[in-house]
C-alpha cells in the first residue's frame, strides 16, 4: 500500500516535472542565463557518449589508499584508487574529492588527459571549511569577530594554500541559518543573525574565488546548504524542515543568495526536505527560484548520497527512481551515490529524461571547469613544489593568530579580573582542555593536524613564563577522571588564579552532533563547581562549537571568555587576550539562552500577543522558571575599555526616496584600548505582518584609544527597511520604526524613533 502511494507520487513528480519544465516560459529564460562555453566545449559534448555525459556528472570520494576521504562521512565502498583510476580514464567520473594532495591529483590528472578518449580534464573538490593546513577559527568563531573583511583574507589563505594543493573547488561556505544551538553544524555557519550571514557568505565567496578563477591561487566556492538545512525540527541535524515560504525568503534564504551574488558558480543541495519536498527534488528551489528568479548560471551538486537519500525520505521508490527525480528537479551533479552515472544513460534511453537535459547539465559542467581553467591546463593547480611552500607560512599563521584573537568573545569580566599581569601571579590552567593537541582545530578540518596547532598551556607560557604555570586535567570532558577533582582542588589553592579550560570537545558539534541540552558537560560542571569553591578568581575559557546555556560556578565565575575551536594559533590567540596584548573585540553571532529548553532560542523573534517583562506577571509568555531572553544575547561583548553610547541624532523621518542619516558618539572612558562594534538595529511597530522584536541592520567596527571618543554615523535606505509582505515580495510600508544604536541586541544603547513618510 505505501509502495504504491510513493511510486505513485514519485512518478508523478517527475513526470510533471518534465512535462511543465518543455512547456515552461521560463525554459527560453533560463538557457540564456546559462555561462559562456567556447564552441569546442559544445564540439565535445557532440562527441560524448550517454555514458560519457553521465560520468561528468558523477563525482566521488578520492579512494588514494589510507587517504582523508576515506575517514570522513559514513563508510562508502567505493573502488581502490587503481579501481578509480580505471574509471576517470573510462570517462565515469567528473573528478574526486577530500583526496590527497597535489602529488595524487597528478596521478590522475596525468593518467586521463593521456589514457582518456576525450580528455577532459577532472576536477578536484574537498572541504576546505577554515583552512587547508593553516587552520582558522571554525566560522561561527570567526562570524564573532564581526569582519567580514577579516573572512575574506582566511579564505584567500586558504585558497592559496588548497589550490596548491591541486584542489580547484571547495564545499564552502556553509550560510545556514543556525537559530537552533541544539544543531552541531552551528560551528560552521556564520550563526543565527541574517545581515551577518550575508555579509560572511559573499566575504568567503570573493575570498576563495579571488578575483580571477583561473588563477592558480583561486578555487571554487559552492554555497551550501540549499535550503535552510539549520532550520531541522529539534535542532537535529537531517530532520524536517517545515517553514513558511516567507520566513524562508525573510530569514533562510538572503544569504545564499549573497554567496551566489559575489559570484560562487556552485550550489549544494541539502539533505533535509522543505514543507514536504527534499531540497534534492524541489525543482522550485533548484530550478524556479536558484535560476530563474535568482539568475544563477554555475551548477548544482547534490550533498553526499543526497539523492539515494530520497528513497529513505519516501519520496523516491528506487535508485533509478531517485536519480530521475533528483536530475529532473536541477541536481546537476550527484555526489558520492554513483546513481548518476548508473542510471542517466538508461533513463535518457528510456524516454524519462530528456537527452537535451542531460547536455545542459553536462554543459553546465564543462563551462564551469572551463571558468576555472582546466581546459587551457589542467595541471595549473597541481604542482607539489608550490603546495610546500604555500603550506603553513609565517604570514599564513600570523593571519590564523589574527584571527583567532579577533573571534574571542568577553561575555563577562567582573572587578577587572582581566587582562591578567604576565609576571607575579601563580595561574593553573584546570580542565580537559588545558594542555594537549587535540580539540584546537575544530570537528570539520580534513587535512590541518591538531599536532600542528599550539594549545592553551603553550599559548600561556609562551606569554608568562613556566614557572608559575600548572596544569591539572582535572575531569575527561564526559567522564570525571579518577581524582581529577582533588588534584584540580590542590592546584587551585597553590595558585592565585585559575584558567578553568572547559567545554565542548571536536567531536561534541559538527555534522550529525545534534545536543538536547547545551551545557557544560556534567563532569566538567562538578570540576567547575568544586574549583569555584576554593575561592580562588577563575577565568573560564570556554571551548564551544555552537552558543551554551552556563549554569552554577560556570556562569557565576568572575570572567568567562568564549573561545570556539581556534585552528593553528589557539593557544596563542587566547594568551593575547588574556595577558592584554590585545583587547577582545569579538561579539557573539549566537545568542547564549538562559537554558536549554529555550531552543530554539534567537534574539531576532517576533513579540507574542502577550510578551513578559518579567517573571511576576502570570499568563505571559514565558517559562515557570526564566523570561524568554538570553542570559548573553546576540552581539554580546565586552572590551578592556570603558565604552558608553550617548547622543543619538536621529531625524524624526524618512522620506520615501530618501535616506536617514543617524550617529551616537561611542566612547572609551576607560584606562585601556578598545575595539567596539556599534550596532544598529531597528523594530518595524506595525506591519501588515508581524515584524521581529529587533532586526540588525548595520554594524561597525571602531578602535578606541583611553579616553576617545567618536561620532559613529550610518545611512538607511528605504531596502533596508523591507520585509517579505502579504504577497511574498519585498514589501515597505510607512509608519514608526525603533532604532538603536547599541552594544548588543539586548542592550538599549541609544534609542529613538523615526517615521516612515510617503510623501
Ligand atoms: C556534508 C557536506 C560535505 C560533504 C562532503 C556531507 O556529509 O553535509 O557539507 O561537503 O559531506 O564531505
Amino acid at each position: 500500500m505505501s509502495d504504491l502511494r510513493i511510486s505513485r507520487r514519485a512518478a508523478l513528480a517527475g513526470a510533471s516535472a518534465i512535462m511543465a519544465w518543455a512547456a515552461s516560459p521560463a525554459r527560453a529564460l533560463l538557457q540564456a542565463a546559462e555561462l559562456d562555453v567556447p564552441a569546442s566545449v559544445d564540439a565535445l559534448i557532440a562527441k560524448m557518449t550517454l555514458e560519457e555525459k553521465a560520468g561528468q556528472l558523477n563525482l566521488m570520494a578520492a579512494a588514494w589508499s589510507g587517504g582523508v576521504a576515506t575517514t570522513l562521512n559514513p563508510p562508502s565502498s567505493g573502488p581502490s584508487f587503481d579501481g578509480q583510476l580505471g574509471d576517470a580514464v573510462a570517462g565515469k567520473l567528473t573528478g574526486v574529492f577530500n583526496g590527497n594532495g597535489a602529488a595524487m591529483a597528478r596521478r590522475m590528472q596525468s593518467a586521463v588527459m593521456r589514457e582518456s578518449r576525450l580528455k577532459i580534464p577532472l576536477i578536484f573538490a574537498a572541504d576546505v571549511i577554515h583552512g587547508h593546513r593553516t587552520i582558522f577559527p571554525v566560522p561561527v568563531g570567526e562570524a564573532a569577530s564581526f569582519e567580514p573583511d577579516l573572512a575574506e583574507r582566511t579564505a584567500r589563505v586558504a585558497a592559496s594554500e588548497a589550490a596548491g594543493a591541486g584542489i580547484d573547488w571547495t564545499f564552502f561556505p556553509m550560510v545556514d541559518v543556525a537559530r537552533d544551538q541544539r544543531w552541531g553544524r552551528t560551528m560552521e555557519g556564520a550563526g543565527e543573525d541574517v545581515r551577518l550571514g550575508e555579509l560572511f557568505a559573499a566575504a568567503r565567496v570573493r575570498g576563495f574565488q579571488g578575483r580571477d578563477l583561473k588563477a592558480n591561487d583561486a578555487m571554487m566556492a559552492c554555497v551550501k546548504h540549499f535550503a535552510a538545512y539549520g532550520a531541522a525540527e529539534g535542532g537535529l541535524d537531517y530532520n524536517t524542515v517545515d517553514v513558511s515560504e516567507r520566513t524562508l525568503r525573510e530569514v533562510y534564504l538572503p544569504p545564499y543568495k549573497a554567496g551566489f551574488d559575489a559570484g560562487a558558480l556552485s550550489a549544494m543541495a541539502s539533505f533535509n526536505e522543505i514543507s514536504g519536498v527534499p531540497a534534492h527534488g524541489n525543482p522550485w528551489l533548484l530550478d524556479t527560484l536558484l535560476r530563474g528568479e535568482w539568475g544563477f548560471k554555475g551548477f548544482v551538486v547534490g550533498d553526499y548520497t543526497g539523492d539515494e537519500e530520497m528513497i529513505a525520505h519516501g519520496f523516491a521508490k528506487d535508485s533509478r527512481d531517485a536519480t530521475r527525480i533528483a536530475f529532473l528537479a536541477g541536481v546537476d551533479m550527484s555526489m558520492q551515490s554513483n546513481n548518476y552515472f548508473l542510471h542517466l544513460p538508461a533513463l535518457v534511453r528510456d524516454g524519462d529524461v530528456p537527452e537535451e537535459r542531460l547536455d545542459r547539465s553536462v554543459r553546465r559542467v564543462l563551462a564551469v571547469k572551463h571558468a576555472l581553467g582546466l581546459f587551457d591546463d589542467p595541471f595549473r593547480r597541481i604542482d607539489p613544489k608550490r603546495e610546500k611552500a604555500r603550506t603553513r607560512t609565517k604570514a599564513n599563521l600570523a593571519v590564523s593568530r589574527e584571527a583567532a584573537r579577533k573571534s574571542i568573545v568577553l561575555l563577562k569580566n567582573d572587578g577587572d579580573l582581566l587582562p591578567l599581569p604576565r609576571t607575579g601571579r601563580k595561574i593553573a590552567i584546570i580542565g580537559p582542555f588545558a594542555e594537549g593537541k587535540h580539540d584546537l582545530n575544530g570537528p570539520w578540518v580534513v587535512y590541518g593536524d591538531n599536532a600542528q596547532a599550539v594549545d592553551l598551556a603553550e599559548g600561556v607560557r609562551a606569554a608568562a613564563g613556566t614557572s608559575n604555570v600548572t596544569v591539572t586535567l582535572g575531569s575527561k570532558v564526559e567522564e570525571p577522571l579518577p581524582g581529577g577533582i582533588e588534584a584540580a582542588v590542590a592546584a587551585a589553592n597553590a595558585a592565585d588564579v585559575v584558567l578553568l579550560a572547559i567545554g565542548e570537545s571536536e567531536n561534541m558539534s559538527g555534522e550529525a552532533q545534534s545536543r538536547t541540552e547545551i551545557v557544560v558537560p556534567a563532569p566538567q560542571q562538578a570540576l567547575a563547581e568544586a574549583v569555584a569553591k576554593t575561592g580562588k578568581p577563575i577565568v573560564v575559557v570556554l571551548k564551544n562549537g555552537r552558543g551554551l546555556a552556563l549554569e552554577g560556578a560556570v556562569k557565576d565565575a568572575p570572567a568567562i571568555l568564549v573561545t570556539w575551536f581556534l585552528g593553528s594559533e589557539s593557544g596563542n590567540g587566547i594568551a593575547d587576550v588574556l595577558f592584554g596584548a590585545y583587547s577582545p573585540s569579538g561579539r557573539l553571532p549566537v545568542s547564549f539562552p538562559h537554558d536549554s529548553g529555550q531552543s530554539p532560542y534567537y534574539y531576532d523573534h517576533k513579540a507574542t500577543g502577550r510578551p513578559a517583562p518579567n517573571l511576576t506577571e502570570p499568563y505571559r509568555a514565558r517559562y515557570r522558571t526564566t523570561t524568554n531572553t538570553a542570559l548573553y544575547p546576540f552581539g554580546h561583548g565586552l572590551t578592556y575599555g570603558v565604552i558608553e553610547y550617548r547622543g543619538l541624532e536621529l531625524p524624526q523621518s524618512m522620506g520615501w526616496d530618501g535616506t536617514l542619516t543617524v550617529s551616537a558618539t561611542v566612547a572609551n572612558t576607560g584606562k585601556r584600548a578598545a575595539e567596539e562594534v556599534v550596532q544598529l538595529y531597528i523594530r518595524d511597530r506595525v506591519g501588515s505582518v508581524t515584524r521581529p522584536v529587533r532586526e540588525l541592520k548595520a554594524f561597525r567596527k571602531i578602535a578606541l584609544a583611553p579616553g576617545a571618543s567618536e561620532k559613529v554615523t550610518f545611512t538607511l535606505r528605504r531596502a533596508d527597511l523591507e520585509f517579505i509582505g502579504l504577497e511574498l515580495k519585498p514589501t515597505v510600508e510607512p509608519g514608526t520604526f525603533d532604532l538603536w544604536i547599541a552594544p548588543s541586541a539586548q542592550a538599549d544603547g541609544v534609542h529613538g524613533t523615526f517615521d516612515l513618510v510617503k510623501a
